[in-house]
């Protein structure tokens, strides 16, 4: 398997220009979630795993105050480069998410995930649900899409809405998780549209 945590692998993939997830414009689902009021006005965003920034700069359009954050070089300059060229102030940093407790504890009204979890070694799973936990302030919301493609190898690595289930339920609450209707075309019936608040209570023994 590649070595998905290095941010060298990525950066060598920007370098030689072979980005094929990357569509040019913010997803349709991502820019329909932004619209819809799941976060406070002018509120606080970081975009994880934000490659390009196309939904970085789309949160920065909507009036959030927006953190771009990648660990690949390239992907922070060409990000940095598109919201200038579009005229949309937000903030870069060059960061392993991994990094997101101790360098922005409880700091987030929300976090845009898109095509980062698939991005990340499955067994970093849970270690990927406590950063983005511990970067959100209480009930902050992490929304977004996963990829539930149905191929056994990765990157991108699919999830299923079970796992999304079973990896996310002891730090957040499902408000919504369904197949997003308004994917890219090929895409398709193949991502999960989901918005999750985090937990700041232990669930109720039943
Ligand atoms: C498949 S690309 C998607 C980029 C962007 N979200 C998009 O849809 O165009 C995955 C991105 O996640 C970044 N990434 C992967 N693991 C990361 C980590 N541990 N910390 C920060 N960024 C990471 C990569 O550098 C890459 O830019």
């Amino acid at each position: 398997m590649h070595d998905v945590s290095r941010a060298d692998y990525w950066n060598a993939l920007y370098l030689a220009q072979d980005t094929g997830w990357d569509k040019g414009r913010c997803a349709p689902p991502i820019e329909r979630l932004l619209a819809e009021g799941h976060v406070p006005a002018a509120g606080r965003i970081a975009v994880i795993g934000c490659g390009k920034g196309h939904e970085a700069v789309a949160a920065a359009r909507h009036g959030f105050a927006v953190t771009a954050i990648d660990f690949a070089p390239e992907a922070i300059a060409a990000v940095a480069a598109n919201s200038r060229e579009a005229g949309w102030a937000l903030s870069t940093e060059l960061l392993d998410l991994f990094a997101l407790p101790t360098r922005f504890p409880n700091c987030f009204d929300a976090i845009v995930e898109h095509t980062c979890l698939c991005a990340i070694d499955p067994q970093r799973r849970s270690e990927y649900v406590d950063a983005v936990a511990a970067a959100l302030k209480p009930r902050g919301v992490l929304l977004g899409l996963f990829y539930a493609h149905h191929k056994p190898a990765g990157p991108p690595f699919a999830i299923t809405e079970s796992e999304v289930r079973s990896s996310f339920t002891s730090r957040f609450e499902f408000a919504r998780l369904r197949v997003a209707p308004d994917s890219f075309d090929h895409r398709q019936g193949l991502e999960l549209e989901f918005i999750a608040r985090r937990r700041d209570f232990e669930p109720r023994p039943s």
